[in-house]
Order: C-alpha cells, then sequence, then structure tokens
C-alpha cells in the first residue's frame, strides 16, 4: 500500500506550510491545550513535527504516531528531545504501552484521512483507550464550503515557496465524491523558473461536517465541550476549520 504522504510532501511540507498554516495559530492552540491539560501528549498523524516538536520542546512527554516514514524522516532530522518518541502507524491501529495521556491530538486535518467511518470510530476508541480518565482530545477539519463542495473538480495553484535553491509552484486538482464525503487531492510541483515537473503525489480525505463529527465522538465516548471555527477564542460559526476539544465521557 503506498504511503499516505510520500518523499515531495514531506521533503516540501515545512516550507509549503509556514506560509499555508502556521499563520492560523493552530500550533500555538494545541501547545496551550498541552499547558492546560499537562501532558503526557500523543499526537497521531504528527507529520514533520510542526506542531509536536515545540509541544515536547516545552518540557512535555510527547509521542508521535504516522503511518509516513517520509514524514517521520524529515522529523527526525530535526533532533528529538528525550522525552518525544516517535512511532510509524496507523491511527486506526493504535496501540501503544502507555495509555496515561492528558491529551490526545489530530492537528491539521489528519482525522480526514480516516476514509471510512468504521476506520473513524475505531481510531477515536483506541485514542479514548490511551488517554487517562480526565483526558482530553483535540482535532480540527476543515468545515465543508457548500459552494465550493458542490463542483466535483477543482483546480488551482498554490503560493510558491523555497525549497533547495529552487522556488517552487504546487498545482493542486481535486476530484469529489459526494455519495463517499471523499476527495482526492493531486498536487504537482513545478520548478518556477525552470518549468521542471519535480513530482506529483495525491492524498485522500474524507470531509465530515460538525454534527457529524458529534455523533462520531459521542459514540466513541467523547463528551464534547469546545468548538471553535479558528484557534483563537472564536466561536464556532460554520466557515473556515471545524476545531473541537473533547473529554471522556
Ligand atoms: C496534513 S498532515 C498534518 C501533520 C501534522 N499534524 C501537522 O499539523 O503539521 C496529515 C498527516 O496525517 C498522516 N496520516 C495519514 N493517514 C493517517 C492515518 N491513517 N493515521 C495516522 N496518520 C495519518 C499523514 O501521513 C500526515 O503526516
Amino acid at each position: 500500500m503506498p504511503e499516505p504522504y510520500e518523499q515531495m510532501l514531506a521533503d516540501t511540507y515545512d516550507a509549503q506550510y509556514a506560509v499555508l498554516r502556521d499563520p492560523s495559530g493552530d500550533r500555538e492552540f494545541y501547545a496551550t491545550l498541552a499547558a492546560e491539560t499537562g501532558g503526557p501528549v500523543l499526537e497521531i498523524g504528527c507529520g514533520t513535527g510542526r506542531v509536536l516538536l515545540p509541544i515536547a520542546r516545552a518540557g512535555h512527554t510527547a509521542v508521535g504516531v504516522d503511518p509516513s516514514a517520509a514524514m517521520l524522516e524529515v522529523f527526525r532530522a530535526k533532533g528529538l528531545p528525550e522525552n518525544l518518541t516517535l512511532v510509524c502507524g496507523r491511527a486506526q491501529d493504535l496501540a501503544l504501552e502507555q495509555r496515561d495521556f492528558g491529551l490526545a491530538t489530530m492537528p491539521f486535518r489528519a482525522f480526514m484521512h480516516l476514509e471510512r467511518t468504521e476506520d473513524q470510530l475505531e481510531t477515536l476508541r483506541r485514542i479514548r483507550s490511551h488517554l487517562r480518565p480526565d483526558g482530553w482530545l483535540a482535532l480540527d477539519v476543515f468545515d465543508p464550503d457548500l459552494a465550493r463542495m458542490a463542483a466535483l473538480e477543482e483546480s488551482g495553484e498554490q503560493p510558491s515557496f523555497p525549497w533547495h535553491q529552487r522556488t517552487v509552484v504546487r498545482r493542486y486538482a481535486v476530484t469529489r465524491d459526494h455519495a463517499h464525503q471523499l476527495q482526492s487531492v493531486r498536487f504537482d510541483y513545478t520548478d518556477a523558473q525552470t518549468g521542471e515537473s519535480l513530482g506529483t503525489e495525491t492524498v485522500t480525505m474524507r470531509w465530515t461536517y460538525r454534527y457529524e463529527l458529534e455523533h462520531l465522538l459521542v459514540r466513541a465516548g467523547f463528551e464534547p465541550f469546545r468548538w471553535s471555527s479558528g484557534y483563537d477564542e472564536r466561536p464556532y460559526i460554520g466557515k473556515g476549520d471545524i476545531v473541537v476539544v473533547a473529554q471522556r465521557a
């Protein structure tokens, strides 16, 4: 089975999302939750450590899980503090010895890579079994923009970014399957100066609506207690991201 995030996505991830994602404030949001709960912190879909590494560096015992060896390799190359452990594996197979996490997280839409309801529920139930009784789960997904999601196909270009002495442009082409709430996103990377193709990768995501997410969480034994559309104190307004914090019911 191909990895969900392969070499090109992994190699360009930090440069790309420093521009596209860091300004959202999501890293600070998850770091604040780590401080509120006191950890230990379990991040599912930790990728290159964009969110988890600062949390570990702040002193929290942390475990990161991700099925992409390429993403974990980029993470490891940053130098891991002793209080941080990485595990290569899928969310729906989660089975760690440690079961006393104060906070579990799935930042930046990792939950959307669970393509079937069974995988979503299995993941949530497994996460719950790794939390201590007062533990929290926090995750985010994008809030489906109904006008945009109505289109079966969509394409565009993202801001260029520096990578290995090149300027890289990433184009995306989305195809949607409304029956299964799935979208496939093909990314094409090109050298902006020479036009040389640097690679193509595809990821698949299932979109989820706010009340669908609430039902999933409750079925898996969680009680959601904070809903927001972003990473500051804004309430849930139905556009942007769906950000939820839940506790063990
Ligand atoms: C958009 S990245 C987010 C990475 C990191 N959480 C961040 O905020 O930068 C999504 C991550 O989910 C991971 N992923 C994909 N399928 C997964 C699965 N079944 N279980 C756990 N993680 C998965 C990918 O490998 C990728 O690293």
